[in-house]
C-alpha cells in the first residue's frame, strides 16, 4: 500500500530525553538503595512510566510495596524528570530533524507522534515543535503501552489513515514490535537499527527522505 503518513516515536527519535529519564530514575533508585545503571535504563525505552518502575523494582530488596507507594515513587521520578524537561529549548531539536519533518510534509505526507510518554505535549511545546505534527497520540490516550500497537493505531486513526499506509519511526525494540503488531512498516534508528524485524534501517534521521519519496 502507498505510504501516506509517518508516525514518530518522540524520546530517542525527535528529542533525546533518555538522559533525563535516566537521571530522574537514578535519583529515585539511589534514594531507595536500588541498583540502577545504563543497561537497565535501556530496557525502559518505549515502556510506560509504571512498567518502567516495575523493571527498576526487580532489584529492590525491601518489603513489598503497595500500589499507592509505587504511584508515589513514579510521581517522585516524574517531578524530577519534568524539572529537567523544563530546561529544554528549541536548540534541543537538530536542524536535520526540523528540516526533514518540513520536507516530508511538503511532499504531502501526514505526520504524527506516537509516544508512550504522558509528557509528550510538554516536550513538544518546550522545543517548539507542536505545529510540525498533524496528530499526537501519547501516554494519555492509551491503556496499553508498547509493544502493544495501541499508541500507533490511535495515531493512524487521528490522522484518518489506514495503519498499512503508515511508517512508524522508532528507536526502541518494543516500538518496532508495536509497529509490526499494528500492521505498519517500521523504520528503525539508533538502538533499534540493528533489529531484524525493522523494515528500514536509518543511519541518520534524514534517511527518511529516501523512503518518503
Ligand atoms: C517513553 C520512554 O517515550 O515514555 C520511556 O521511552 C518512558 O522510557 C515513557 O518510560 C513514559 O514517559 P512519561 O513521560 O510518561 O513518564
Ligand atoms: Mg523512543
Amino acid at each position: 500500500m502507498e505510504t501516506k503518513a509517518f508516525i514518530f516515536d518522540l524520546d530517542g527519535v525527535i528529542v533525546f530525553t533518555d538522559k533525563f529519564h535516566y537521571q530522574a530514575w537514578k535519583k529515585m533508585a539511589d534514594r531507595m538503595g536500588i541498583c540502577f545503571d545504563e543497561t537497565i535504563n535501556n530496557r525502559l525505552r518505549g515502556v510506560s512510566r509504571m512498567d518502567s518502575l516495575e523493571i527498576i523494582l526487580e532489584r529492590y530488596e525491601g518489603a513489598p510495596l503497595s500500589q499507592p507507594e509505587k504511584e508515589a515513587l513514579a510521581e517522585e521520578k516524574n517531578e524530577s524528570y519534568r524539572k529537567l524537561l523544563a530546561t529544554m529549548t528549541p536548540a534541543d531539536v537538530t536542524d536535520q530533524v526540523r528540516e526533514t519533518l518540513k520536507e516530508l510534509r511538503g511532499r504531502g505526507y501526514k505526520l504524527a507522534i506516537g509516544s508512550s510518554s504522558k509528557n509528550a505535549r510538554f516536550i513538544l511545546e518546550k522545543v517548539e515543535l507542536l505545529d510540525a505534527f498533524d496528530a499526537i497520540s501519547d501516554g494519555n490516550n492509551i491503556a496499553n503501552s508498547k509493544p502493544d500497537p495501541e499508541v500507533f493505531l490511535k495515531a493512524a486513526e487521528y490522522l484518518g489513515e489506514d495503519p498499512a499506509a503508515c511508517i512508524v519511526v522508532e528507536d526502541a525494540y518494543a516500538g518496532v514490535d508495536a509497529a509490526k503488531a499494528g500492521g505498519m512498516c517500521a523504520a528503525a534508528i539508533g538502538d533499534a537499527a540493528s533489529y531484524e524485524k525493522a523494515d528500514y534501517k536509518l543511519e541518520v534521521f534524514e534517511d527518511l527522505l529516501k523512503i518518503g519519496l
